[in-house]
């Protein structure tokens, strides 16, 4: 089923699925991957990739639904589909799973069967991504003219980028841009996301392997390079990248060529090379986790997005457009934002740039009762005390679990990454996020 332009369809199951239905979603040509219930950020997704989710509600516990519903509510593009056991009453009358339920778009009630799957992955299927060329851009700030000038230059020539910018700024959107205003616009565009896929895997995921490469390789499989031809390839988070894919990656931009996992033959392959990060690579480079000769092949042409608190009227002018395109397809009460609400709009300081902006735009459209959103329906002003107060909280929640995980397993940052559930390459970047040394606890 897969796309000619290297789209996939993935499956992601919160939950366990039985034997029966992983042959089931097989048999239909969708990839299935287990997750866990609050982890959907560890799935290593290409951008083109066509993703829906099961919410397998079968055996789920309070605590997993609350997760499951904290994914919901950040991925609320992601179609879910709701599986219930088939003596499960349709009025339960807990409300976290009523919510839950509300936020899937559709429910079956177990066990899937062959005819009513293919039809239920046709309802849930998304419908083409939006083409995201710089008309997706909002923003008239000079900060903000100056980026778009700088992508049409870029696009034209076969160069690497280097997008940096905080979390937040634009730097995905800015990618598919520079690719859909070059003349590789109507070749595929793939991207990946380096800290999200286990480290073992990340040179077979670019690379692709020989069938019998390794244990599990029943097939050859190619890799993002080679089925990205002619394209684009988005690498995000550079910075994660493990230091043996970097190697073979400096070969891609030196060379052109690539080698499978498993052969050490060398296949040409045509690709403009585009890398995002958030964090400062020259840190990464000075404690040896980043390659110097890789640095300077990526980072020829340089675009640095400016964050949202630099780019003056644009926060209101993109705080109406979101709202706009919300109302377009969601019934809401919310037709604009009172002067209260627009003065709280230019003062916050807006540490997660346009996604925090754009979230707190359509959770007010939401809950908002009235025709203009007020600041306590942005969860700005003094009610917005609270609302950081949380996040405080997560993130000193975030260190303890990794602190404590550290501690049991003596430093052992693979036997942490097992406790955690997460990858190596989180134990990392989680220990950068909270400064934690590793060589000192040793
Ligand atoms: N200038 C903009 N106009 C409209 N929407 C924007 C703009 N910049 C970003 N967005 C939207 O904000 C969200 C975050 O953007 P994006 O994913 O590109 O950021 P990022 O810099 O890659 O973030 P991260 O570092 O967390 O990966 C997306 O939904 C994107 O569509
Ligand atoms: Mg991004």
């Amino acid at each position: 089923m897969n796309a000619a332009d290297g789209a996939r369809h993935c499956a992601l199951w919160f939950g366990v699925p039985s034997a029966r239905e992983q042959a089931l979603f097989a048999a239909h040509g969708w990839r299935l991957r287990t997750v866990q219930l609050d982890c959907a950020r560890q799935v290593g997704m290409r951008g083109n990739d066509v993703v829906i989710a099961i919410a397998d509600l079968r055996c789920v516990v309070p605590g997993q639904l609350a997760a499951l519903e904290r994914t919901l509510s950040e991925y609320p593009e992601l179609p879910m589909l709701a599986l219930l056991d088939a003596s499960d009453p349709a009025d339960h009358d807990d409300p976290l799973r009523q919510r839950v339920l509300r936020g899937c778009r559709d429910t079956l009630r177990a066990p899937i069967d062959q005819a009513r799957l293919a039809e239920t992955l046709a309802r849930l299927e998304p419908a083409p991504a939006p083409r995201r060329d710089i008309d997706s851009i909002g923003g008239r700030s000079p900060a903000m003219l100056g980026v778009r000038a700088m992508l049409h230059r870029y696009a034209e020539v076969d160069l690497p980028v280097l997008i940096t910018g905080e979390s937040g700024t634009g730097k995905e959107l800015a990618a598919h841009a520079l690719h859909d205003l070059s003349r590789r616009r109507d070749r595929p565009f793939v991207a990946m996301n380096c800290g999200a896929i286990a480290p073992t895997l990340v040179q077979s995921e670019l690379f692709g392997h020989e069938r019998g490469a390794f244990t599990g390789a029943a097939t050859r499989r190619l890799g993002l390079f080679e089925s990205a031809d002619g394209g684009t390839v988005f690498l995000d988070e550079i910075g994660d990248l493990p230091l043996d894919a970097q190697t073979n990656l400096l070969r891609v931009l030196q060379e052109g060529t690539i080698e499978r996992v498993g052969s050490s033959r060398p296949v040409h392959v045509d690709v403009r090379v585009l890398a995002a990060t958030h964090v400062d690579l020259d840190a990464a480079i000075a404690q040896g986790r980043f390659r110097q000769d890789l640095y300077y092949r990526l980072d020829v042409l340089r675009l640095q997005l400016p964050p949202l608190r630099a780019r003056g009227d644009d926060v209101e002018l993109l705080a109406r457009e979101f709202l706009d395109a919300f109302r377009t397809h969601n019934p809401v009460q919310a037709r604009g934002f009172s002067a209260a609400a627009r003065r709280c709009l230019r003062e916050h300081d807006w540490p997660g740039n346009v996604r925090e902006l754009l979230n707190r735009v359509r959770r007010a459209a939401v809950v908002a009762e009235q025709a203009l959103i007020e600041p306590q329906d942005l969860q700005l002003g003094p009610a917005g005390a609270q609302v950081v107060a949380l996040d405080d909280h997560r993130t000193r929640t975030e260190r303890q679990a990794l602190l404590d995980a550290l501690r049991e397993t003596g430093c052992n940052v693979s036997a942490s990454a097992r406790r955690l559930r997460v990858s190596r390459v989180t134990v990392y970047r989680l220990c950068r996020k909270h400064g934690v040394s590793l060589d000192e606890m040793r």
